[in-house]
């Protein structure tokens, strides 16, 4: 009988965790229990391990009655799921380095859980677990990105939290930190701006394009990297999963509109005159205001924008999957952006890197530490594991130390870049322009309130 659980192996050393996970994947088998957490090596394809009814049903089976489930991710949904009934509430954490497969590991939970409703026929009905299914592609179309370690990289954390009421799946709600708001207006050599530019752009009809002012192909100068060829499949699943929400062909325009006056902002060249600034080029400044309305610091505009509109569909999502009655048990998701180690880090890569620090921390604790202890109780001689504690680091970062940069991380030396952390993340917003956006918060339903403050905006305004 094969081995599925890491703390039966004779001794515990890298070495032979990497060893024993490597020729497990070999054999195609990715998941390993490690105690109660369970290891997913990304195999990069698809090797079949998610649609097995059997295996399912053995799973249902084997929760109930307590013994070891086989190691999958489906396991971890049927022990978080069954939890429940203790009437404590459940919290499913995943965690690893950006491409290790959080997201899709969410995904597989997510459709797992509510594929036990349907098939129990206990949940919210159709249309809920509907609504639940696409709310993360939508999210995901406007939240992740390409970038240099992973083609779908999450640049937002997201917590989802499904409600239970009598073991029912009644609806859930979404909580998100867009953390990389930034990357609207930058991004590193190779990487690209988030997915939804791309997909609007070889995905809307062509007419479409063009009300908002856009070509199809010349656009793109405004953008960094180009659209891959699953672009415009990726749109009709992010319009569909829109309209599945409610959003109505209006709202849906408007979205578009927000968008594409992004891509104009971007396409506008400031210049500093003397101690104001001067708009060089003034026809993607009048696409821009003529579809939002405004005109201000660019970057910090469109970097506000964005983040609004983000917010936006989020609370829209919220609304939408909300349970109709209270739901007093819940089962939570986290899917968080993984640790990075690019050429140029800067706060974003420090705020992921933390995060991920913590999470280890977690699993060090829950997992490493427990079976140490375990060990010694049973005078294991040579019981001692060998492994990198990570508390130092963490110290260093959220204890009263001088400086966190050069901080030289678990997974090898990171260098962060002080000088772009500050540029990047320049967000003092004129007071003006906040009342703008906040105008123009409700997708853009406020036009001629968000013009007038345009205008009084760009009258008073003499530079940053
Ligand atoms: N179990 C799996 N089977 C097949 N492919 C997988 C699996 N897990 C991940 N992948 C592939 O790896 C890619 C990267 O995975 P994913 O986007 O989930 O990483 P992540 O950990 O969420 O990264 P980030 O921190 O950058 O968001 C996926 O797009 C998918 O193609
Ligand atoms: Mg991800």
């Amino acid at each position: 009988m094969e081995l599925s659980d890491l703390s039966k192996l004779p001794s515990i050393t890298e070495e032979s965790i990497i060893a024993y996970l490597k020729s497990r994947l070999l054999s195609n088998v990715i998941y390993t229990w490690a105690g109660t957490n369970l290891i997913a090596v990304n195999p990069f394809q698809d090797v079949g391990t998610f649609e097995h009814p059997e295996l399912n049903q053995l799973i249902q089976q084997l929760d109930g009655i307590g013994s070891p489930l086989p190691a999958h991710v489906h396991s971890i949904a049927q022990m978080a799921y069954h939890g429940l009934a203790t009437g404590i509430d459940q919290a499913v954490i995943i965690s690893g380095e950006s491409g290790a497969g959080k997201t899709f590991s969410a995904h597989r939970l997510l459709h797992y859980l509510v594929q036990l409703e349907e098939r129990g026929d206990r949940g919210a009905g159709h249309a809920m677990e509907q609504k639940l299914n696409v709310s993360s592609p939508l999210l995901e179309a406007f939240g992740n990105a390409r970038t240099t370690s992973n083609g779908n990289s999450s640049r937002f954390c997201k917590l989802f939290r499904l409600s239970y009421s009598d073991g029912s799946l009644r609806g859930g709600s979404v909580h998100t930190c867009l953390f990389e708001k930034t990357r609207v207006t930058w991004q590193s050599g190779g990487e690209r701006s988030f997915h939804i530019f791309y997909q609007l752009l070889a995905g809307l009809p062509a007419a479409s394009l063009r009300t908002l002012g856009l070509e199809r192909w010349p656009a793109l100068a405004a953008l960094a990297g180009r659209p891959g060829a699953g672009d415009a499949t990726a749109f009709a699943v992010t319009e569909a999963a829109m309209a599945e929400l409610g959003l109505s062909g209006a709202q849906r325009a408007a979205v578009f509109a927000v968008l594409a006056a992004l891509l104009h902002l971007g396409r506008l060249v400031v210049v500093p005159e003397g101690d104001r600034f001067r708009v060089e080029q003034d026809a993607p400044l009048l696409a821009a205001s003529r579809l939002m309305g405004v005109l201000a610091r660019r970057d910090c505009l469109a970097r506000e924008l964005y983040d609004g509109l983000f917010r936006w569909l989020v609370d829209w999502v919220n609304v939408q999957i909300a349970p109709a009655d209270a739901a007093p048990r819940t089962l939570s998701l986290l899917d968080i952006s993984g640790f990075e180690s690019l050429e140029c880090n800067s706060l974003e890569q420090l705020c992921i890197n933390y995060a991920n620090e913590r999470l280890q921390q977690f699993f060090l604790a829950s997992f490493l530490r427990r079976l140490e202890a375990a060990f010694l109780e049973e005078g294991l001689l040579g019981a001692r594991l060998e492994y990198a504690d990570n508390e130092p680091l963490l110290a260093a970062l959220d204890g009263p130390a001088p400086s966190v940069f050069g901080a030289v991380d678990e997974c090898g030396p990171v260098a962060y870049d002080a000088r772009r952390l500050i540029d990047k993340n320049r967000d003092r917003v004129d007071p003006c322009l906040t009342a703008l956006l906040a105008g123009s918060s409700a997708p853009l339903s406020a036009r001629r309130r968000v013009r007038a403050a345009a205008t009084r905006c760009w009258r008073g305004y003499s530079g940053p």
